[in-house]
């Protein structure tokens, strides 16, 4: 296999709980421990309940927020400690798609505005060159005829619309490696599958490499490669999609997956009604495996020991005791 455009070892997020005002009164474990690889051309899933840790990990990939411990490979590169200047240069090969387009576009730029932006931020081109860009960038989006799209304003737009000029926005700089932060759990459902129909057709065409945060285990399967499970900061599974969904080996992950047949996706909370309890404050997590608490297999051990993440079948990750 070819070299991973990204690749996490021992990442770990910690954000400080303060006391008054300098007191440090503990750490949220956003992110614990975490080691991955993304390939190119290659869409991970990264699902988990709400407040796991997704989108922490996300940010810290792409240096949005700073990791603690641990270290990034971006295409071979260290860029753990990479100072801001060459970070600015790594960033035209990375970006972020947020879940909400009304809150991560300006509403007081056109839609051309908003698509040159970044060309300008890493001073690509001359003004024609760039206004040539934006034009190609909105109909590889789909927002035909470009020269109409491109004098719009955000309020002007449909959810789905908007959610093209920020994908418009994410690859004019042309990327290789593009974290999709519930790209499209805002959307109605009906404009959901042609938007990740969208970002399947230009990753191909474009050989990106995505890291597909959702909540929606059951339909990652159409738009991933791999899944990752995420729960209270580690990954606890990790696997191709197929065979993580045919042979789940965590009880959370077999837990996530029976709560799939819900007729409405958006229902983030239909977990709780699977597995009981509620997943751990990450300022204070079990000791043990984390989701021992909740877990109908606990052994002694569960609660002691912190569980492995290794391989169990070639390419299929999980860290519990039931495989030791
Ligand atoms: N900037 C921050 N400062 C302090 N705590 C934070 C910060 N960002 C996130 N957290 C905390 O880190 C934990 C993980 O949050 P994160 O947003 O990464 O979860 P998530 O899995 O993306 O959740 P959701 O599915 O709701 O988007 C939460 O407890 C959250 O409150
Ligand atoms: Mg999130």
């Amino acid at each position: 296999m070819s070299d991973p455009v990204i690749r996490a070892i021992n990442l770990k997020t910690y954000f400080p709980v303060r006391k008054g005002l300098f007191r440090i009164a503990g750490y949220v474990r956003a992110v614990d421990e975490v080691s991955l690889e993304i390939y190119p051309g290659e869409t991970l899933a990264l699902v988990g309940e709400s407040g796991c840790g997704k989108t922490t990990l996300g940010k810290t990939l792409l240096r949005i927020v700073e990791p603690t411990a641990g270290k990034i490979f971006f295409k071979g590169q260290e860029i753990t400690n990479t100072d801001y200047n060459e970070m600015k240069k790594l960033r035209r090969r990375m970006a972020m798609i947020f879940q909400d387009p009304y809150a991560s576009i300006d509403p007081s730029y056109s839609v051309f505005k908003v698509i040159e932006e970044p060309l300008e931020i890493h001073g690509i081109g001359t003004r024609e060159e760039r206004a040539e860009l934006v034009m190609k960038a909105l109909e590889e989006v789909r927002l035909i005829p470009p020269e109409e799209f491109a004098r719009k304003y955000p309020h002007m737009l449909s959810g789905g619309q908007r959610q093209r000029v920020a994908i418009a926005r994410a690859l004019v700089l042309r990327p290789d490696f593009i974290v999709a932060d519930e790209p499209v759990s805002m959307l109605d459902a009906s404009v959901r599958v042609e938007i990740l129909l969208l970002l399947r057709e230009l990753q191909k065409k474009h050989n990106l490499s995505y890291l597909y945060i959702t909540h929606d285990i059951a339909t990652s399967k159409y738009f991933s490669e791999r899944i990752a499970v995420m729960y209270a900061g580690k990954i606890i599974e990790l696997g191709p999609s197929s065979m993580l969904l045919k042979n789940p080996l965590h009880p959370y992950t077999r837990a996530l997956i029976d709560a799939i047949p819900d007729p409405d996706p958006s229902n983030r909370f239909r977990i709780r009604e699977v597995i009981k309890g509620e997943p751990p404050d990450l300022s204070n997590p079990p000791t043990g495996c984390r989701f021992h608490p909740r877990c109908p297999y606990a052994m002694d051990i569960c609660k002691q020991v912190i569980p492995e993440f290794k391989e169990y079948q070639p390419g299929h990750l999980v860290a519990c005791h039931l495989y030791d």
